[in-house]
């Protein structure tokens, strides 16, 4: 068919991804296929990986470390956002598309293709965010997508790969589809299809059940320098050790789970699980210490602020020209987003419970109901008035 020649393929190992190799090659006439696995933290042995896309015929397997780039670049800036999709979901799944892409399109530059692929089929949203950030990327790179057109059921795919050499999967009656990275577990499909159904515990990996969860709260101290988190009670951890340390310890007491129908791109609404203890324990201290530093008005303003970011990276628009003008706006806003914030986990619940800061607009003198009260009571009373005229003008209005 001649619609590439060269091809950087995202590559997991897994059957679908496996299977594309040899798809390329015999139905599309791809004379060549490089692999390129992102090592996020999933935890699977990349080894295995390499030798997997070797044997199903690519011709070079490329593994690129990029958890701290994860971390440092995609997850912190969307933690400085407060970032949850439909108020809910904190985009661990979503976050890591636009590096992958990101990755592919410098493989295709170094390796000199001409197109990358990836495994994604038509229903997702990770195929949308695959597209748009390579042609934001490289607009002139092809985009190819077998499993988007081969129409084949699982079945057919696995029989596919099995006359290439492409073992079948060793746990085949596992129903679950479920994406991991640092940041959590995504878990869909078999029995969570029901709405109704409870998600079974056996689907968890990183958070514990209530049931096995301490029997006492521990306390956890985060600090934040400009809306960054870098320390874990009072230790200075680098980006991945921190995330990587925060979801075990939020996990062990059982936090971090989420369940709920989500509304993709596409217009399916699908039931979803995750998993993320660690990033939705930062998100809501962040949130938290912002509550502390930020003035009302620009506390109020970027509530509306993270809910278009978080739509933006949930549809695929990470690199956007909307995208990099607020991100401009949200820099802004954490120059003094500087402190610590105390949280008590216990038994699936992680509660702030203290926040500190050197930049805290929390005046005391204010807020307090005793002697050092430096509040002007009396100015409260022409404030009301002015404050309360128009309504004053139309009530009158209205009654006479
Ligand atoms: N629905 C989530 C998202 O669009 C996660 C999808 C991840 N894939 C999976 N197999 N669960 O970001």
């Amino acid at each position: 068919m001649g619609r590439a020649t060269k091809v950087v393929l995202a590559y997991s190992g897994g059957v679908d991804t496996s299977v594309c190799i040899p798809y390329l090659k015999q139905e599309w006439g791809v004379k060549e296929v490089i692999t390129l696995a992102a090592d996020l933290g999933q935890g699977d042995e990349l080894g295995p990986i390499q030798e997997k896309a070797l044997k199903a015929g690519a011709s070079e397997s490329l593994v690129v470390d990029a958890k701290e780039e994860f971390i440092t670049d995609y997850a912190f800036p969307a933690i400085q956002a407060n970032a949850l999709y439909e108020n809910r979901y904190p985009l661990s799944t979503s976050l890591a598309r636009p590096l992958i892409a990101k990755l592919l399109v410098e493989a295709a530059a170094k390796y000199g293709a001409d197109a990358i692929a990836h495994g994604c089929t038509g229903k997702g949203n990770d195929q949308v965010r695959f597209d748009v950030s390579t042609t934001a990327l490289n607009p002139q790179l092809k985009i190819l997508a077998p499993a988007r057109e081969w129409g084949f059921s699982r079945e057919q795919t696995i029989e596919y790969g099995e006359r290439f050499g492409i073992p079948a999967p060793v746990t085949k009656k596992y129903p679950y589809s479920i994406d991991r990275n640092l940041l959590g577990r995504s878990i869909e499909a078999g029995p969570l299809e029901d709405p109704m159904t409870e998600p079974p515990e056996e689907i968890y990996l990183m958070t514990k059940a209530i049931g096995d969860t301490p029997d006492t709260p521990e306390y956890v101290e985060i600090g934040f320098v400009k809306g960054i988190p870098t320390t874990i009670n009072s230790e200075t951890l680098a980006p991945v050790a921190l995330v990587s340390k925060l979801n075990e310890i939020v996990g062990n007491h059982g936090f971090g789970r989420i369940d709920m129908i989500e509304n993709r791109l596409v217009g399916i609404k699908s039931r979803e699980i995750y998993e993320v203890p660690g990033l939705l324990v930062l998100i809501q201290a962040h949130w938290d210490l912002e509550s502390l530093t930020l003035t009302a008005d620009v506390t109020q303003y970027k509530r509306g602020i993270e809910e278009t970011y978080s739509k933006l990276v949930y549809n695929g628009l990470w690199y956007s020209p909307l995208k990099a003008a607020i991100d401009a706006f949200i820099q802004q806003t954490q120059e003094r987003v500087t402190g610590t914030v105390r949280v008590k986990l216990f038994k699936g619940t992680a509660t702030i419970v203290g926040r500190q800061s050197e930049n805290s607009l929390y005046s005391s003198d204010l807020a307090t109901y005793g002697e050092e009260d430096r509040f002007d009571h009396k100015a409260a009373e022409g404030f009301i008035y002015v404050w309360g005229l128009p309504t004053r003008v139309w009530s009158e209005k209205m009654k006479g």
